[in-house]
C-alpha cells in the first residue's frame, strides 16, 4: 500500500504528538523558587555598588559565610541596585543569588582580577589557546539548587577588552565567561540581562537540569566569538522565551574536542528549546558542535525567531571530532534576512592539537526540520556531508523560503523533503523511509521503535 507523501508525513507527526511529552517534561521541571529561609545583603560584606571600589572579596565572603546555611534550607545573597565591580567569585548549593533591578554585576577588566584555572578535561586544552584559562566571573563547581535570578538585574562582562586582546593575539589564556557552571545539578537561571561578556554569556558542562529562562543576552555586533547560551556535555537542560543578540552563536550545543571530548564521552541530550529570538550577524541563530565528540541527542527546539544572522540553523563538525549529532528536531522557526537558512557542514572547525584520531568520524543523522518560514533569505540551504560518513536521514518537511537564489548546495548527505520550497537538491529527494522506519539508529530491532519515535 502506498499512502501519499504528505499523509505519511501527517501522520508521523501525529504520533509524536500524541505519543505526547518527549522532551516538554523538562522545561515544566519545577525548581525550587519558594524564598530562601534566610537572606543577606552584599552590603553586610562591605560591598560599595559605586562601580570602581573591588568587590571580590565581599562576594568571596559572603559566599563563604553562606555556605553554613546549605543544610538550613539554603540561603539568599541580595544584590541591591548599584554597580558592583567584582573579580571572579564561586557560588555554593542551595543558594539564591538576586539582582535587584538597577543592580549591575560589573566583571572587572583587570585580567590579574580573574583565577587562572585548568582546562575542561572534554578539551583539553583552553578553546583559544594552548594551555588554561581563566576563571569564569561567576562559577559554579559541584553544586547543587542554585537560584541565579532577579528583577532584571544585570551582569555586565565589560568584554570590549577581552575582545580586543584576541583579536590583538595578546591574551595569555582563553577569554573566561560570565556565568560557568560545572558537574553541577537543579540550576535555574532566570529574569537577567546579560551584557558584554567576554566571551561565552552562560556556559554548563557536565551539568543535568538546567533552565534558563527570560534572560537578555546582548553582545555587540564584533564582539569576535562571543556565544549566548552553550550546553556543553549536559543534560536535561530548557532554555525559554529569551532574547539572544550576540557576534557569534546565540544557541550553541557541544559536547568536548576531539579525543579529548571522545575519551571524557559525556553528551548532550534531553534539550529542550522554545521560545527565542535570536540575532547572530556573524554565526548561527543555533548551532551544533562544531565540538560535539561527546555527542549531541534527543534534542527538541520550537519558535525560533532568527533576524539578521549569518546562519539560522548550524550543524558542524569534521574528521577527528568522533561522537554524533542525532535525533535533533528543530519546528516552528521564522527567519528574517540570514544569509543561509541551513548549514551542515563536516569540515569545519580546527583541532585541539595533532594528536587527534583522523579514522574519528562523527555521525550526523535523524534531523527533522519542520515549519520554517523565511524572507530575504540568501541560500535555503548548504549541506556537506564527510565522503566516508555522510549526512543521512536529513528531513525536511513544510519549509517555505523567499530566497535570492533558487538553489540548494548538497553533498554526502541524504534525506527526505516534503513540501518545500525553492525545491530542494536531489540528495534530498530520497524516500521517506530514509527519515522513519528504515533510518533506525539503533538497529533493525528497534526500527519499528524508531519509527514512531519519528
Ligand atoms: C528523540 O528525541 C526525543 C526528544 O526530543 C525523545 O523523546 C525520543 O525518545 C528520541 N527518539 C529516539 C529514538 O531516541
Ligand atoms: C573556587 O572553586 C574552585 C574549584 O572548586 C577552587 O579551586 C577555588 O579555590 C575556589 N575559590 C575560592 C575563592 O573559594
Ligand atoms: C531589562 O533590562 C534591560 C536593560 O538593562 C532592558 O533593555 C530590558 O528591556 C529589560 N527587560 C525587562 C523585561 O524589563
Ligand atoms: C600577558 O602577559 C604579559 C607578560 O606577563 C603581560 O605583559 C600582558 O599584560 C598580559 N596580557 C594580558 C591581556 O593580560
Ligand atoms: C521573573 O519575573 C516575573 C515577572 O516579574 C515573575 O513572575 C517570576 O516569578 C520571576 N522569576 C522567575 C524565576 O521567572
Ligand atoms: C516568549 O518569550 C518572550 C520573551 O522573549 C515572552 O515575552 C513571551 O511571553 C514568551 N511567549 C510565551 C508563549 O511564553
Ligand atoms: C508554524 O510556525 C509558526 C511560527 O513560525 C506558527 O505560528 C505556526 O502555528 C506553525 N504551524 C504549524 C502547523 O505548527
Ligand atoms: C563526498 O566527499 C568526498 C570526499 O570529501 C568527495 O570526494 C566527493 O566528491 C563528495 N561527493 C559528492 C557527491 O560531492
Amino acid at each position: 500500500m502506498k499512502m501519499p507523501v504528505a499523509l505519511v508525513w501527517l501522520l508521523a507527526f501525529t504520533i509524536l504528538l500524541i505519543r505526547g511529552e518527549g522532551n516538554n517534561a523538562i522545561c515544566k521541571e519545577n525548581f525550587k523558587l519558594d524564598p530562601r529561609p534566610h537572606s543577606v545583603s552584599i552590603l553586610e560584606f562591605g560591598a560599595v555598588g559605586d562601580g570602581k571600589t573591588l568587590n571580590t572579596l565581599a562576594f568571596q565572603n559572603a559566599i563563604f559565610y553562606l555556605k553554613s546555611f546549605a543544610d538550613k534550607g539554603g540561603a539568599q545573597l541580595y544584590v541591591p541596585p548599584g554597580k558592583w565591580l567584582t573579580g571572579s567569585f564561586n557560588l555554593t548549593s542551595h543558594l539564591t543569588l538576586f539582582l535587584e533591578k538597577g543592580a549591575t554585576i560589573l566583571a572587572s577588566p583587570d585580567p590579574s582580577h580573574w583565577d587562572i584555572v585548568s582546562p575542561l578535561p572534554s578539551y583539553g586544552r583552553g578553546i583559544e589557546l594552548p594551555g588554561k584559562r581563566y576563571r569564569s566571573l561567576i562559577n559554579g563547581d559541584n553544586l547543587i539548587d542554585v537560584v541565579i535570578t532577579g528583577e532584571n538585574g544585570t551582569f555586565d562582562g565589560q568584554g570590549a577588552a577581552w575582545w580586543e586582546w584576541l583579536e590583538t593575539g595578546s591574551l595569555n589564556y582563553s577569554r573566561p565567561h560570565i556565568i560557568e557552571f560545572v558537574s553541577s545539578k537543579h540550576i535555574l537561571i532566570s529574569n537577567l540581562t546579560f551584557l558584554n561578556a567576554p566571551s561565552i554569556n552562560i556556559h554548563p558542562v557536565y551539568c543535568s537540569q538546567i533552565h534558563i529562562r527570560k534572560v537578555l543576552i546582548e553582545t555587540s555586533v564584533d564582539s569576535p566569538y562571543v556565544l549566548g547560551v552553550a550546553p556543553d556535555s549536559s543534560d536535561n537542560v530548557c532554555i525559554e522565551d529569551s532574547t539572544i543578540n550576540v557576534g557569534h552563536d546565540a544557541v550553541s550545543l557541544k559536547s568536548g574536542w576531539d579525543q579529548y571530548g571522545i575519551h571524557y564521552g559525556r553528551p548532550t541530550t534531553a534539550v529542550h528549546i522554545r521560545n527565542l529570538s535570536l540575532k547572530s550577524p556573524t554565526g548561527a541563530g543555533i548551532s551544533f558542535g562544531s565540538e560535539m565528540s561527546g555527542g549531541i541527542s534527543d534534542v527538541t527546539v520550537e519558535r525560533l525567531n532568527i533576524q539578521s544572522s549569518h546562519v539560522g540553523v548550524a550543524f558542524r563538525t569534521t574528521r577527528g571530532r568522533g561522537g554524533y549529532i542525532r535525533n535533533i528536531t528543530i519546528s516552528d522557526v521564522d527567519l528574517t534576512s540570514v544569509d543561509t537558512a541551513i548549514v551542515a557542514n563536516g569540515h569545519t572547525g580546527s583541532h585541539p592539537d595533532d594528536k587527534f584520531d583522523r579514522d574519528a568520524l562523527p555521525v550526523v543523522t535523524h534531523i527533522v526540520l519542520r515549519n520554517f518560514t523565511g524572507v530575504d533569505i540568501g541560500l535555503a540551504g548548504n549541506l556537506i556531508g564527510i565522503g566516508e560518513s555522510p549526512f543521512t536521514s536529513i528531513c525536511l518537511a513544510d519549509i517555505h523560503l523567499q530566497t535570492h537564489s533558487d538553489s540548494w548546495i548538497c553533498s554526502n548527505v541524504s534525506g527526505f523533503s516534503d513540501d518545500v520550497s525553492p525545491k530542494p537538491c536531489q540528495e534530498l529527494m530520497s524516500s521517506q523511509s530514509s527519515c522513519f522506519a528504515g533510518g533506525s539508529i539503533y538497529g533493525g530491532d528497534a526500527a519499528a521503535q524508531s519509527y514512531y519515535s519519528w
